[in-house]
């Protein structure tokens, strides 16, 4: 950033209250130029429509507006190009770009901010900045989703052990697996829209706290900078930054998401698991150890949920116990905003990359899916099918998942006969209900893992992925 070189505590827009000139050490501490310049485009944008807005009030002529909006062009040129002067005096990025406005424009610079205030300008410009991010973050994870859905096609028919405690549980469908996470992502995408339908209120026209003094259409105003309305209080428009924490809430449980799922992965990925290989690509090396290969991608995704939380924990904060209105500890938004975009951002990048990576060891997933007794659920659902209550059959099978370990058997292993002596319901179709594809198959149900339910979910989230949810 380039900073002209006027003296410190000059030419400040309150300069007529003020008779000494501001504290170098205040004015640096103050500032928030450094990171709200990004807000630059909303912030022209927003100001070409508040033009509109004067002018169709009668505020300022039809030449006036026009010389804003040239004004302003020049000023976006600066700013595109990098040529742009910021003035570290100048506090923000809303003083930088009407200073810089009149100089290009000359004193018709100074009508534009008749009516209104930074407060309603900064919730503005934060408004507009966020609903940007929200369309490109639910493109980035419908993104992510595709390449899990990719990899469950692929995978149709491979099982593998399902978890709880971490101990292997029942048989399940990779796919089945890989499409959980999609149905998180799905209410994450939700979560997001929800937080666009509040994030798009038209702030400006609150002026400071108690609304501007001119005969704004606030309505049409609100159409100019497509918003679904105007806000109907000024002072909670002014005040209110729930839209900020909503956001870095929604983030942070898709942090929470990513995390698991990297987990998973992790642990899928080392040899005691053995069932999924990172790519190249996609992992690094060890400086001393020659054989490693870690999947660092994967834990760095689950690292930077650290920051999601903090950046939530940060605004929540600074907002808890603020008195109506605006309060400058409300500058402090802004960083952890920016910074959680930021990281969702870098995450949601390299996330479909390094699924799409990924080659599944469906051999090892389908041998570790049929041991350990996986199946005793079914021998127990085998029983209550001939009529026998479930906690007895719970009961029996657990003595003989008993007898299997003293044996060195799986219950498959065990023989018809052996079985028997457990409960004299079993008959020699038992082995048949044993098997990992009769487990699968068996559980149909809406939303169960059986092929068939798996393979209807696959067709409706490729469409849902398809659709979107944003309006
Ligand atoms: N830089 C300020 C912020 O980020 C803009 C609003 C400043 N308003 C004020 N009265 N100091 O919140």
């Amino acid at each position: 950033m380039t900073f002209a070189d006027s003296p410190p505590g000059s030419g400040k827009p309150w300069g007529g209250r003020f008779e000494a000139g501001a504290d170098p050490e205040a004015e640096t501490f103050t500032s928030s130029l450094a990171f709200d310049r990004r807000l630059w485009p909303y912030d022209i944008r927003g100001s070409a429509a508040w033009a509109r807005a004067l002018e169709r009030a009668g505020l300022i002529n039809g030449g006036e507006r026009a010389a804003i909006d040239k004004g302003l062009e020049a000023v976006r040129a600066e700013l595109e190009s990098g040529r742009f002067a910021f003035r570290r005096e100048l506090e923000d990025i809303h003083m930088n770009i009407e200073r810089r406005l009149t100089e290009i424009a000359g004193a018709v610079g100074g009508k534009l901010h008749t009516g209104r205030s930074r407060n309603d300008q900064i919730a503005l410009d934060e408004r507009l900045y966020l609903r940007d991010v929200l369309g490109s973050l639910d493109a980035a994870l419908a993104a992510a989703q595709s390449a899990l859905l990719d990899q469950a096609e692929r995978h149709r028919e491979a099982a593998m052990p399902g978890y709880t405690h971490l101990q292997r549980a029942q048989p399940v469908l990779l796919a089945h697996h890989l499409l959980a996470y999609i149905c998180m992502l799905d209410r994450d995408r939700d979560r997001f829209a929800e937080c666009g339908r509040r994030v798009n209120v038209l702030p400006l026209g609150s002026a400071a706290l108690a609304g501007a003094a001119f005969t704004i259409d606030r309505a049409a105003l609100a159409r100019d900078l497509e918003f679904a309305g105007p806000s109907s209080n000024s002072m909670d428009a002014v005040a209110d930054r729930d839209y900020v924490i909503e956001f870095l809430a929604a983030a942070a449980v898709l942090g929470m998401h990513c995390s698991r799922l990297a987990t998973d992965l992790q642990l899928w990925a080392t040899a005691e698991f053995g069932f999924v290989e990172f790519s190249d690509t996609f992992a690094t090396g060890s400086s001393i150890m020659p054989q490693k290969k870690n999947p660092d991608v994967a834990e760095l995704i689950r690292g930077k949920t650290g920051r999601l939380y903090g950046n939530l924990v940060a605004v929540l904060t600074t907002m808890k116990g603020l008195p109506l209105t605006y309060n400058s500890d409300m500058q402090e938004d802004k960083e952890p905003l920016f910074d959680t975009v930021d990281t969702l951002e870098a995450v949601l990048r390299v996330l479909p990359p390094m699924l799409a990576s990924l080659t599944f060891r469906v051999d090892r997933m389908r041998e570790a899916a049929g041991t350990f007794y996986s199946t005793a659920t079914d021998l127990a659902d085998y029983l209550v099918r001939k009529g026998l209550p479930f906690r007895e059959a719970h009961e029996i099978v657990g003595r003989t998942v008993r007898h299997g370990i003293a044996k060195g058997k799986e219950l498959g292993e065990l023989s018809l006969e052996d079985l028997r002596s457990f409960s004299p319901l079993i008959e020699k179709d038992v082995h048949a209900a044993l098997t990992v594809e009769a487990s699968l198959r068996a559980r149909a149900v809406t939303g169960g893992t059986a092929p068939e339910a798996v393979a209807r979910e696959l067709v409706q989230a490729r469409r849902r992925i398809a659709k979107g949810t944003q309006p």
